[in-house]
């Protein structure tokens, strides 16, 4: 049974997601200053969660792949103190992630074992696109690792939701090849999570395959948020925010999102692209 529990024996997790930092400190996405709105979020996992056990950062960490914004974003990450494991987005430089940002706290990895949960990352990354895709490799390792450890409860994760979320135009940029990603996670019920960024904003619901039931999550943006079930573009005016999740033994799990105060950040909410 998948829900709220209160067993022992738990991990705590906050997720950040779409910082989209600049080069430039003072620079605006969308009428936010992505630094300062990604440094109240920081304060805000501080003062309502801490302690927790780890933070999982789900791509588009900067918005221009400079080396600054990443090494900025290592400092911040460092400062903070607590296990930080990021993934790339479509606006993120992948060789530039792996040579900036991994430092005592901040990590790239494949897969992390906390408590008797599996967390896989996997990169859904297509250079030079906005959609996402999983390659063979990719979806080759997951097969391959989810067959290795089939006993424990596991949350994937990658930057484009793999479910459509009632909204065209993001819609038609997420998770390309879904169907295939589904055929898998069809054959593995330790599948528990799905958890993605991309889309800026909350979405909670359960998709069913003939023989699974997972949990799909996503998360609003550290910054500009996009107003949900709408076809086309539009910017929302709820404030940045962040996910905290409780993972426990049984492979249940407790989430909700948090944000900061509403109009403690104003978007620009006549602008037109992203
Ligand atoms: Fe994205």
């Amino acid at each position: 049974m998948k829900g709220k529990t209160n067993c022992g024996n738990s991990f705590s997790i906050a997720q950040l997601t779409d910082i989209h930092l600049f080069e430039d400190i003072n620079k605006s996405l969308l009428g936010i200053q992505t630094e300062a709105s990604f440094q109240a979020v920081l304060t805000e996992v501080k003062r309502s969660l801490l302690p927790i056990d780890a933070m999982l950062l789900t791509g588009d960490l900067t918005q221009d792949g400079s080396i600054a914004s990443y090494t900025r974003l290592r400092q911040s990450l460092d400062d903070f103190a607590i296990p930080a494991y990021c993934l790339a987005g479509n606006h993120d430089d992948i060789p530039l992630m792996q040579s900036h940002l991994p430092s005592e706290y901040v990590h790239l990895r494949r897969s992390l074992d906390i408590g008797k949960w599996r967390i896989l990352f996997l990169n859904s990354v297509v250079v030079d696109a906005v959609y996402g895709y999983l390659s063979g490799e990719e979806l080759s390792y997951l097969e391959n690792t989810l067959n290795a450890y089939p006993d424990r409860p596991t949350l994937i994760t990658f930057h484009h939701p793999a479910v459509p979320l009632g909204s065209q135009w993001i819609d038609s940029i997420c998770l390309e090849n879904q169907e295939e990603f589904w055929e898998i996670c069809d054959r593995h019920p330790q599948i528990e999570v799905v958890l993605n960024g991309h889309a800026h904003q909350a979405f909670d619901q359960i998709y069913e395959t003939p023989h699974n039931s997972v949990r799909c999550l996503v998360t609003p943006s550290t910054c500009i948020q996009f107003e949900p079930q709408n076809y086309k573009f539009q910017i929302d005016s709820q404030p940045p925010g962040f996910r905290y999740l409780r993972l426990y033994a049984d492979g249940t799990l407790e989430t909700e999102i948090h944000r900061l105060k509403i109009g403690s950040f104003h978007p620009d909410l006549a602008a037109v692209g992203y």
